[in-house]
């Protein structure tokens, strides 16, 4: 591999949407920021500059970090922000993936306009397990709020009502026709008839889960999380905030220039829900051979069919179809055998209102969210430099729960007590340690779809089902052949899902709901996986310029 080298100048840049224009905070200027290209095996060496008010820190969403725990990127986690005037080399080999993932900034809710693809192409000479495309092109879906996002999260943490909903959709950063004084603001696609594009897809929105389609033509599903799948057609897409597909797009043969939609609009079920309607991007067929007199513009518009807001059976449907490539040369490596299991409830609850505030959660609270009823509270220095120095005290323990402190019921009402416990709490694992978790919807406050990306690993998706999870009989039923391996997995609404993997990396790993705002009541814990022997399996010292807070 080689080494690469980027600058991400972190700056205030005025951009205008749906004829608002705001300031707001930027990687060299740029909405969606800059796309990092590189090949397995290289070296990336980004500096990240920090010019603005804001602290600020980037994680390389999905890339492993094996042994290069300091360049993950979550604030108070793998480091302190880098605050204003500071910068912070991340420096890391990319080992063993190649694929689309994304990066995005990991402090309070920058990364509403703090983001961007991050593209590994296979090493040189090698090829795809699927037909060469003519064309790549990157799709990554984001969100625009005409108001300030860190505004929004500040206050929706001091209420706890909902925080206020986007204003629209983005598809590289434009929310296309469908919105109000948008159309000049619309990613256009053109392509030829008869050609294969690899559409790189990305869901980088904060807080909703997407479906995407494009008017009368199905796609292949070849890789999601920068692992490649079994190759399946479909005319609609999910994919959850921090989830990442690529498809094969075939063009028609032969086809009048015309134009089609390419829409994407949430699913959601919950608190919460809501639609507020749908980004559109235009797969524009340009035709030398078949001259149309009509200007583009004025063409016909074929519109997709997108599944209903709520519709879970679509979303089980579609992630039941996923299965690992599982070839000779891309085998799933599936643990076989675990080592430890954990069980792990997720879903929101509720906390006690401030003083003083009209708290917007039920029954006058604010709202909270847990994982085993803890409700992770952000310590004020970073979780690995407190492990590496041997200062862990009063930073965090290592106490976090077996089980929930508060059980869970799908067919009863929900519990007299919705309160969450708060604390900094982390699971130490011992190096190499094979672990299988569960993770079950509380169903507390109605049924919730939880997008939980874990830091660090891909693990392996081996069962999901509906109700509670039932340790006797559920697990004959994984799947320990093909499951799909990826690092973002959507905990059913009103059910559960069981992953694996393999804790060969040493560090603190953060894992959290992908949606923003469960991640911000406290939807997160972290996992402390310690050094082996050998040197090879032991966190390095922090470079010298890792940020202090
Ligand atoms: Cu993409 Cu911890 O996040």
């Amino acid at each position: 591999g080689v080494t690469k080298h980027y600058t991400f100048e972190i700056k205030l840049q005025n951009v205008t949407r749906l004829c608002h224009t705001k300031s707001m905070v930027t990687v060299n200027g740029r909405f969606p920021g800059p796309r990092i290209m590189a090949r397995e095996g290289d070296r990336l060496l980004i500096k990240v500059v920090n010019h603005v008010q804001n602290n600020i820190s980037i994680h390389w969403h999905g890339i492993r970090q094996l042994q290069s725990g300091w360049a993950d990127g979550p604030a108070y986690i793998t480091q302190c922000p880098i605050q204003t005037g500071q910068s912070y080399l991340y420096s890391f080999t990319i080992v063993g993936q190649r694929g689309t993932l994304f990066w995005h900034a990991h402090i309070s809710w920058l990364r509403s306009t703090v983001y961007g693809p991050l593209i590994i192409l296979p090493k040189p000479n090698v090829s795809y397990p699927f037909v060469k495309p003519h064309k790549e092109v990157p799709i990554i879906f984001g969100e625009w709020f005409n108001a300030d996002p860190e505004a929004i999260i500040s206050q929706a943490l001091q209420t706890g009502g909902g925080p206020n909903v986007s204003d629209a959709y983005t598809l590289n950063g434009l929310p296309g026709p469908l919105y109000n004084c948008s159309s000049q603001d619309t990613f256009r696609l053109k392509v030829k008839h008869g050609r294969t594009y690899l559409l790189r897809l990305i869901n980088a929105a904060l807080n909703d889960e997407l479906f995407f389609s494009i008017a009368n033509h199905s796609v292949t599903v070849v890789e999601t999380d920068a692992i490649y799948v079994k190759p399946f057609e479909t005319d609609t897409l999910l994919i959850a905030p921090g989830q990442t597909t690529n498809v094969l797009l075939r063009t028609k043969p032969n086809f009048p220039a015309t134009n089609f939609l390419m829409t994407a609009r949430p699913y959601a079920t919950g608190q919460g829900t809501f639609d507020n309607s749908t980004v559109a991007g235009i797969l524009e067929y340009q035709s030398p051979s078949l001259h149309s007199t009509v200007p583009v513009k004025n063409l016909p518009l074929f519109k997709p069919n997108l599944p209903p807001l709520n519709d879970t059976s679509f979303a089980t449907n579609f992630t039941n179809r996923l299965k690992s490539l599982a070839s000779a040369q891309y085998p799933a490596n599936v643990p076989l055998k675990v080592d430890k299991h954990f069980f792990f409830t997720v879903g929101l609850g509720t906390n006690p209102c401030d003083q003083n505030k009209a708290c917007q959660g039920p029954n006058g609270t604010k709202f909270g969210a847990s994982v085993n009823n803890v409700s992770f509270v952000q310590p004020t220095t970073a979780l690995l430099q407190a492990h590496f120095s041997g200062q862990s005290n009063g930073v965090y323990s290592p106490s976090f729960p077996f089980s929930p402190a508060h059980w869970f019921n799908f067919t009863g009402n929900p519990p007299n007590n919705t309160m969450v416990g708060n604390g900094t709490k982390v699971v130490v694992l011992p190096f190499n340690t094979s672990v299988e978790l569960v993770m079950q919807d509380t169903s507390i406050l109605g049924v919730e779809s939880h997008p939980l990306h874990l830091h660090g690993f891909n693990f392996f998706v081996v069962g999901q089902g509906f109700g509670n999870y039932d340790p006797k009989n559920d697990p004959k039923k994984f799947n320990l052949v093909d499951p799909i391996e990826r690092n973002t997995v959507g905990v059913p609404s009103g059910g559960w899902v069981a992953i694996r993997f393999l804790a060969d990396n040493p560090g603190v790993w953060f894992m959290h709901c992908h949606l923003e705002a469960h991640t911000s009541w406290g939807l997160k814990m972290a996992w402390l996986v310690l050094d082996g022997n050998l040197p090879n399996q032991k966190l390095p010292p922090p470079p010298a310029d890792l940020p202090k807070c």
